[in-house]
């Protein structure tokens, strides 16, 4: 059994946190020996949910009828919908925030409840979840984009 967070729940899905040595902090950043490399970059927050093939139609209905909050909340950079087009299973929520602090007041806020209303209400179509987490390092866009 797996629900989506609310409240105390919440919390021990976002409070674990990476662990590795301090060494690379870099002067000048936001970087504690929790994230050693929290430098002022984004953060990336990757719900990957495990999926049974039958049922991906499904899911992506749910997503293209979602609220549409998360857009809104403050912090928020970028949301995508990532859907395997080999033969896995595991559909990724790729998120995008300024920082940890900003993705952590979106899911205790009522626009996690309003965009996980679905799955609240008629149940999972994915059968585990797993919250994944990264800091930034480097970006590098097409400059004919
Ligand atoms: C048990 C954990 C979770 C499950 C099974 C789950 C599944 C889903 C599903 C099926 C939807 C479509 C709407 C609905 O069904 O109500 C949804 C919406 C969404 N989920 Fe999750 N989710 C979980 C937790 C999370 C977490 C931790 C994140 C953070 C990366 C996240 C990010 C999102 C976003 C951004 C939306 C769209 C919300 C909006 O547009 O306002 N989810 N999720």
């Amino acid at each position: 059994m797996f629900g989506v967070a609310t409240g105390a729940v919440a919390d021990a899905l976002i409070s674990p946190s990476p662990t590795s040595s301090a060494r690379h902090s870099a002067p000048g950043s936001r970087a504690s020996p929790e994230r050693p490399y929290a430098h002022a970059v984004s953060i990336v927050k990757i719900n990957a949910i495990t999926v049974p093939r039958e049922r991906f139609d499904e899911f992506a209905e749910r997503f293209a009828s979602r609220a549409g909050r998360v857009s809104s909340a403050d912090g928020f950079e970028a949301f995508e919908l990532l859907r395997p087009n080999d033969d896995r299973e595991v559909c990724l929520v790729m998120t995008q925030w300024r920082s940890e602090e900003d993705f952590r007041a979106w899911v205790s806020g009522p626009d996690f409840a309003a965009g996980h209303s679905q799955h609240r209400e008629a149940g999972p179509v994915g059968t585990a979840s797993e919250l994944w987490s990264f800091d930034v390092l480097e970006r590098e866009e097409s400059a004919g984009a």
